[in-house]
């Protein structure tokens, strides 16, 4: 009777499985504050694709980790990047054809500096510039999806990289290929172990410049709008947990599909209650992602989706 009256459904086609590509061979290293999350090389990462296919999960969403950074993050739409490597190889095996692979677009794992764009430095002061960032941010996801990513995923949250992506989407031949829009992304605590993962800190000041204030949900809704003008397809909420209301009052003005991204301080910190024995992993897994959709998310991308697609 409960499954009959049940309101929200959770389901492995509904989740997606975030991977961190490195350079290497046979290489899998887990990241410390992320149990059972690992930096992985292509042919480990190809491992992971098949047993995300096996499980039903609905798609993968790839980050990079170069094996040198630059000051404008060239890694980030070179040809041969390690996304782009990583793309062709898994687009090569016949098991991801179940599967979405969505590329991430930013630079702040290719840059030196750690910022999600180029920085114009002044002695003490500097400022990360909005709009030459946009240029090689376009750059970036006409690259990836040239490279065989079905749907690109910026990250930046630089204005105007919706229109200039579309356009370069446009100009490589890329129609298809939608933007998922990290349209609202809030400046969180809560991704300092994807940091780790990726190597991606800041090195100097912060993302409070071009990632959102936590205070804000109308501003918010406007930063949805605005990408929503410029041609975003779909759109992905960040963090999830902490913000559920704001997930909640964009599903109700926008009729755009929408992912929520638990995000890795959001797994982390349930991890480290796991550890200790404080909380039943099984039952809190299930629980924080059903409060996601029932939140409005369509779909979730989250560490724990093979552990969830196993428990389902
Ligand atoms: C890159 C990016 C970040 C995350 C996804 N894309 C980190 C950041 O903005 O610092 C965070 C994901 C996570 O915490 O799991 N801009």
């Amino acid at each position: 009777m409960r499954s009959l009256v049940r309101e929200t459904q959770l389901q492995p086609r509904a989740l997606i499985y975030p991977l961190f590509v490195c350079e290497g061979e046979g290489l899998r290293r887990e990241i410390s504050s992320m149990p059972g999350v690992y930096n992985l090389s292509i042919d480990e990462a190809l491992k992971e694709v098949e047993v995300c296919a096996a499980l039903g999960i609905g798609g993968i969403l790839l980050f990079g980790i170069p094996a040198e950074k630059d000051e404008q993050g060239s890694g980030a739409w070179a040809s041969d990047g390690i996304v782009q490597r990583a793309l062709r190889a898994i687009k090569a095996l016949p098991a991801s054809k179940s599967l979405v692979t969505i590329a991430d677009v930013c630079l702040c794992e290719y840059t030196s500096h750690g910022h999600c764009g180029l920085v114009a430095r002044d002695g003490e002061h500097f400022e990360v510039e909005n709009d030459s960032s946009v240029a090689l941010l376009a750059k970036a996801a006409a690259s990836l999806a040239a490279a065989g990513a079905d749907i690109v995923a910026p990250s930046d949250m630089m204005d105007g990289r919706i229109a200039a992506m579309r356009s370069a989407l446009d100009a490589a031949g890329k129609h298809n290929t939608p933007i998922l829009s990290y349209a609202s992304k809030f400046a969180s605590a809560f991704y300092g172990p994807f940091r780790d993962a990726a190597d991606s800190a800041p090195q100097f000041g912060d993302r409070r410049t071009y990632q959102m204030d936590g205070a804000n949900l109308r501003e918010a809704m406007r930063e949805i709008e605005q990408d929503i003008a410029e041609g975003a397809d779909m759109l992905l909420m960040k963090p999830a947990m902490p913000y559920l209301d704001v997930i909640r009052e964009a599903r109700n003005r926008f009729d755009l599909p929408m992912g929520a991204y638990q995000v890795s301080g959001e797994y982390s910190m349930l991890h480290a209650a796991f550890q200790r024995g404080w909380l039943e992993p099984e039952r809190a897994m299930l629980e924080s992602l059903l409060s996601i959709r029932r939140a409005g998310a369509d779909f979730i991308v989250t560490y724990f989706a093979k552990d969830a697609a196993k428990a389902l």
